[in-house]
């Protein structure tokens, strides 16, 4: 129902348990593309998954933790971002995302994370947020670079996967550094 504009004839919207079937039909689209990249329980392989992701999203967002956002071009969902954690308490979180293959290159979640990072700074006055990627995942670290973020550390060898481990980067930003850098990834906001 309420929704931001993201240009390209994109939106940004809560994600929500309803959604499922859509959801679903959204990750047949793009399950091959982010299963080396993203958290394996995110990559389920049919609507009761679909649903129990989203309700798990749900039920963190109720208790004021992670939150789930879907990316909709030309009303086709194409994609999403999420405070993968998120605690008011601590004064931090970390932002995921994924897109499918048809939506890549056209600054939707550089425009979305930017959203997420003025709303966690601006309305509910966090202190960092975070971003974790595998060291090998170029567009990944390509967003960012672009939010302005810095590169913290390696965890050298943290992310199994197909029998191999990769190593994984910190990336992080600071409130003061979100409010006074250019304005690249903003444009626009979420208010509530
Ligand atoms: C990571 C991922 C979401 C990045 O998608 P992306 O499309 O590269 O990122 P953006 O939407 O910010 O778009 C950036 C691209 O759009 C271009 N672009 C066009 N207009 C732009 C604008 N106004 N602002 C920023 N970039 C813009 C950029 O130049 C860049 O193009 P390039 O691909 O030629 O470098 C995508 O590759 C993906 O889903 N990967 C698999 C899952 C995954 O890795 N998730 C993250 C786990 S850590």
């Amino acid at each position: 129902m309420f929704s931001l504009p993201l240009g390209d004839g994109a939106r940004l919207a809560a994600l929500e348990v309803w959604h499922a079937e859509e959801f679903a039909g959204h990750l047949d689209r793009a399950r091959d593309h982010i299963r080396p990249w993203v958290g394996p329980a995110f990559v389920t392989d049919d609507m009761e998954g679909a649903r129990a992701t989203l309700a798990r999203y749900a039920e963190r967002q109720a208790g004021d933790g992670a939150r789930l956002y879907g990316i909709w071009r030309e009303d086709a969902l194409v994609g999403g971002v999420m405070f993968t954690d998120f605690s008011a308490a601590a004064g931090s979180c970390e932002i995921g995302c994924w897109l499918e293959p048809s939506a890549q290159g056209h600054g939707l979640i550089t425009r979305a994370c930017g959203a997420l990072l003025d709303w966690a700074f601006t309305v509910r006055g966090l202190h960092r947020a975070e971003w974790h990627c595998r060291a090998d995942n170029h567009r990944s670290t390509a967003v960012a670079k672009r939010l302005g973020m810095t590169l913290e550390g390696v965890r050298r060898e943290a992310w199994p996967y197909e029998g191999v481990r990769y190593d994984t980067q910190l990336w992080a930003v600071l409130a003061d550094e979100w409010r006074t850098r250019g304005d690249e990834a903003s444009g626009v906001a979420l208010t509530q």
